[in-house]
């Protein structure tokens, strides 16, 4: 697989996870956007939101998009949920958004024998109500920009990346 595969969507709806079964499923590696972030500035996502603001993290979002777009090729990328707004996504590689409610990303997230912690660590979710709006705002700009569209609602992370995979195989992209 020559090109990138990058998940999109909301925080917490699983693309880490997702990517992780399609890496071991392929011989393909994984990486995190979040994850390159922290480890560029040696900083928690978190803390670099509280000591530094959104906006700074934007910007370092779009380096980590321009290094992807220059140096990554026939990688499984999962993206932290506002990722998709960088300027060369589609350069990128293929876009894959997962969907799912919200009422189902919050319950599997409080299902989540450390649910806590994977609430605390997002800046973006902590106020419920903000978290709304932002999901209302985001939903019809993650699908303007999705190739594909897949519902991961109620189904097994191993299921979701079958079906990934048979779409993506489908139009010769694995
Ligand atoms: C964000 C989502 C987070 C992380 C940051 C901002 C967002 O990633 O990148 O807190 O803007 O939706 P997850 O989608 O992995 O939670």
């Amino acid at each position: 697989m020559a090109e990138n595969i990058l998940l999109i969507g909301f925080m917490g709806v699983g693309k880490g996870r997702t990517a992780r079964a399609l890496a071991a499923a392929s011989r393909c590696f994984a990486l995190d956007t979040d994850d390159l972030i922290e480890s560029l500035t040696k900083i928690k996502i978190r803390t670099l939101f509280a000591e530094q603001g959104e906006p700074a993290f934007r910007k370092i979002e779009q380096q980590v998009a321009d290094w992807l777009e220059a140096h990554v090729r026939g990688t499984i990328v999962s993206t932290g949920g506002g990722f998709f707004m960088v300027n060369n996504l589609k350069r990128i590689g293929r876009v894959v958004y997962l969907h799912s409610s919200l009422k189902g990303i919050l319950a599997t997230l409080n299902r989540h024998p450390q649910a806590d912690r994977k609430i605390k660590k997002r800046p973006l979710l902590q106020d419920r109500d903000k978290a709304r709006a932002l999901y209302q705002l985001r939903l019809p700009l993650y699908r303007e920009v999705a190739d594909y569209e897949v519902n991961v609602e109620g189904r097994r992370t191993s299921e979701v990346a079958e079906e990934i995979r048979s779409l993506l195989a489908r139009d010769g992209v694995w």
